[in-house]
């Protein structure tokens, strides 16, 4: 089953850092303890834990996770260690402006004595990883996020986990939505991917799905709800995405996106990325304006719940520790074999190694037709297009 055999490490290594970084998500602290139990407990090297992500190898703000350290969690959510979303290449100074610190996190690692650095993050975490390989840094990487956008993987550590708490929450829509013949929207998280609104929404029988992959109109999820009315079921629940969009702004949005994509100097890309979190920000609040819009298309009540951080928080589902343990104990393998520069990427019953430069360049979004939206619209689940 497995494509991972291990082989006779080249160079023997003695020691070895871990961070985790952006935003946390249940199964990062069971991947540490994959991580450490494994190197420290197998192989007997040391195992340096930084603080606060990549943050802690600027500041060298560290902890040794010794055997006694890495004891008691398997199912404590969140991370031990700390995470930050800090970019080394822009951090910012006071008074303004910003900085570029990779040259401090290059030293941490020299001054450690470092073999290799296990990163565990998202996209942004990937994009900071691959700076650093160019600096030299031994780095193997794992696929963390709740959103499940990693590029290049299937699976990421707490998806599995925040789709079962989003799912939870739709289950306990219904009955009240229910009663009050009420159109209930549940906002959930994923950026700019659909895959814990879809999941969830399939899981949870939302009525309607709303995902940033397919744009919507707000006429035609009015339609639906109204056709649900017309026979009997005068209540409906709403699985909105936080990235989810009209047709109109989805086109502002891709846009934005190839503009910043494409700019090609320092200057254009900040102005690009400027650009578009402005665009972010103008767009706060679009689930209470969905809201309003189909109480004054449909004639019922509507109200909004954000699931928010509830989604991040708490002890890993089974599968988030099976992975996250699959994960952990893989990277060290990669260490001992010299793969470096990789990500542990998890392929149907496979793990694969995957450039972390290839990752860092894109995110994993819904496909059109994929078979979780097929099994939506077979449902007959309006997806708002
Ligand atoms: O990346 C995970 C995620 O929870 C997204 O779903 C969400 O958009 C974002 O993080 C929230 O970020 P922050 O923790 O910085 O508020």
């Amino acid at each position: 089953m497995a494509t991972i055999k291990p082989i006779k490490s080249t160079k023997p290594i003695k020691r070895i850092g871990i961070l985790t970084a952006g935003g946390d998500s249940p199964g990062l602290n069971a991947a540490i303890r994959a991580v450490g139990k494994t190197a420290v407990g197998q192989y007997g090297w040391e195992l340096i834990g930084f603080r606060d992500g990549f943050l802690g190898m600027i500041e060298d703000r560290w902890v040794n996770l010794d055997k006694r350290g890495l004891v008691g969690m398997l199912t404590l959510g969140g991370t031990v260690l700390g995470t930050s979303r800090d970019k080394p290449h822009r951090m910012p100074v006071a008074g303004g402006g910003t900085r570029d610190m990779t040259a401090a996190i290059v030293k941490t690692y020299r001054r450690h004595k470092l073999d290799a650095l296990v990163c565990i993050g998202g996209g942004g975490t990937h994009k900071n990883a691959a700076r650093l390989i160019a600096q030299g840094l031994n780095i193997v990487s794992l696929p963390k996020t709740i959103d499940n956008d990693v590029a290049l993987t299937d699976d990421t550590i707490g998806f599995d986990t925040a789709l079962g708490i989003a799912t939870e929450v739709l289950d306990r829509l219904h009955s009240t939505a229910h009663s009050h013949h009420r159109i209930i929207i549940a906002e959930i998280m994923g950026h700019r991917a659909g895959w814990l609104a879809l999941g969830a929404g399939i899981a949870g029988g939302a009525d309607v799905i709303l995902i940033p992959e397919i744009p919507y109109d707000v006429e035609k999820v009015a339609a639906a709800i109204r056709l649900r009315s017309e026979h009997g079921s005068n209540f409906s629940i709403v699985a909105v995405a936080e990235g989810a969009l009209p047709k109109a702004d989805a086109t502002e949005l891709t846009q934005l996106l190839a503009r910043r994509d494409k700019a090609s100097t320092d200057v254009a890309r900040k102005a690009a990325k400027q650009a578009l979190s402005a665009w972010d920000k103008a767009r706060a609040g679009h689930t209470m304006r969905l809201a309003k819009q189909l109480e004054e298309l449909t004639h019922l009540e509507a109200r909004v719940t954000i699931l928010g951080y509830v989604q991040r928080g708490g002890t890993p589902s089974c599968h988030d520790r099976l992975l996250a343990t699959r994960l952990g104990t893989a990277a060290v393998e990669f260490i001992r074999e010299g793969k470096f520069g990789q990500m542990v990427a998890s392929r149907g019953d496979n793990l694969v190694a995957v450039p972390i430069a290839k990752v860092a360049k894109s995110i994993k979004v819904v496909p059109a037709n994929h078979w979780w939206v097929e099994a939506a619209r077979r449902v007959a689940t309006c997806m708002g297009d």
